[in-house]
């Protein structure tokens, strides 16, 4: 299927594989691949460790600059070397890529969970904010020796708690990669008991429900997703994400009242913690049929 300038392919109900999105996928690769490498003023921050996966950078524009992940707000970056040049570039076609792929994405689907860019809800405190609001990036890249059966256990990006928060909650996630040249490295969905696995390319962009209970589900189940170990050169993505609003539970409000919102809140690891225990993500899912 063509929709004028990319193409996309839905591999599965509501995943979408997004081709001939970036200009030049190669240079896109070369940028992010050099970028830990190149001696002088970056436009990129630091990598950092990512857990036992790899590493990555958290809003690649840099800590000084604002953090409008606009198109028109990336125009504004300042450059003095051909390397923060070529990394002003790779993030504004990161910026402009987002937009379509999810501006296609939510046309297509947006109506089964109602969204609406324009809508606000109000908080707790009786703020009016956005209901939807993007989130990211991150560029991130997989070690290429893990050794376990799976890079990423099966898991949602909508974080699940056993007491609700208020806050904003992974609803779409869109992945860009930039290279292919590594072995395995394919992400594994289970949905629904099937599993559809997929090995990016470079240049894809890959779109699918972050798993939150509100948005495309199938069945009576969410999207989940694992990745598998790649092996032989480090796999470079990015990733970013269609967020919801929720106000929260009165359970969450009642708790704050009863230990006082600091502590409450400096509760949480050890709880999250806790409950991941009584809902451990798994690296094998012996009773899903393998569809791809
Ligand atoms: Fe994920």
């Amino acid at each position: 299927m063509t929709n004028k300038e990319f193409e996309f392919v839905e591999i599965y109900p509501n995943i979408i594989v997004y081709k001939n999105v970036f200009e030049n996928p190669t240079k896109m690769y070369d940028i992010v691949k050099n970028s830990s490498e190149v001696e002088g003023e970056q436009v990129f921050g630091e990598w950092s460790e990512w857990s036992i996966f790899g590493q990555y950078i958290n809003y690649p524009a840099g800590t000084s600059f604002n953090r409008d992940w606009s198109y028109k707000n990336l125009q504004t970056i300042e450059t003095h070397n051909q390397v923060q040049e070529d990394q002003k570039y790779f993030l504004l076609e990161l910026a402009e890529g987002f937009d379509k792929v999810t501006d296609h994405y939510i046309s297509k689907f947006g109506k089964d969970f109602d969204f609406d860019k324009t809508e606000s809800i109000e908080t707790k405190d009786g703020d009016s904010i956005p209901l939807w609001r993007m989130y990211g990036p991150s560029i991130c890249k997989y070690h290429k020796n893990m050794e376990d059966v799976m890079s990423m256990t099966y898991h949602s990006d909508f974080i699940r708690e056993p007491i609700p928060s208020p806050g904003y909650k992974f609803a779409i996630t869109a992945n860009a990669y930039f290279n292919e040249d590594y072995v395995g490295g394919e992400i594994d969905f289970f949905v629904n008991g099937e599993l559809i696995k997929y090995k990016p390319e470079a240049g894809d962009w890959l779109l699918f429900p972050s798993g939150h209970p509100d948005v495309l589900r199938k069945g009576d189940t969410v999207y989940l997703h694992g990745v598998f170990p790649s092996y032989e050169n480090e796999k470079y993505f990015a990733r970013m994400y269609w967020r919801k609003y929720s106000v929260g539970s009165q359970e969450w409000f009642d708790k704050e009242n009863e230990f006082g919102k600091e502590v409450w809140a400096s509760m949480q690891n050890d709880i999250i913690q806790e409950y991941n225990k009584t809902i451990p993500n798994r690296f094998e899912i012996p009773e899903g049929v393998r569809v791809k």
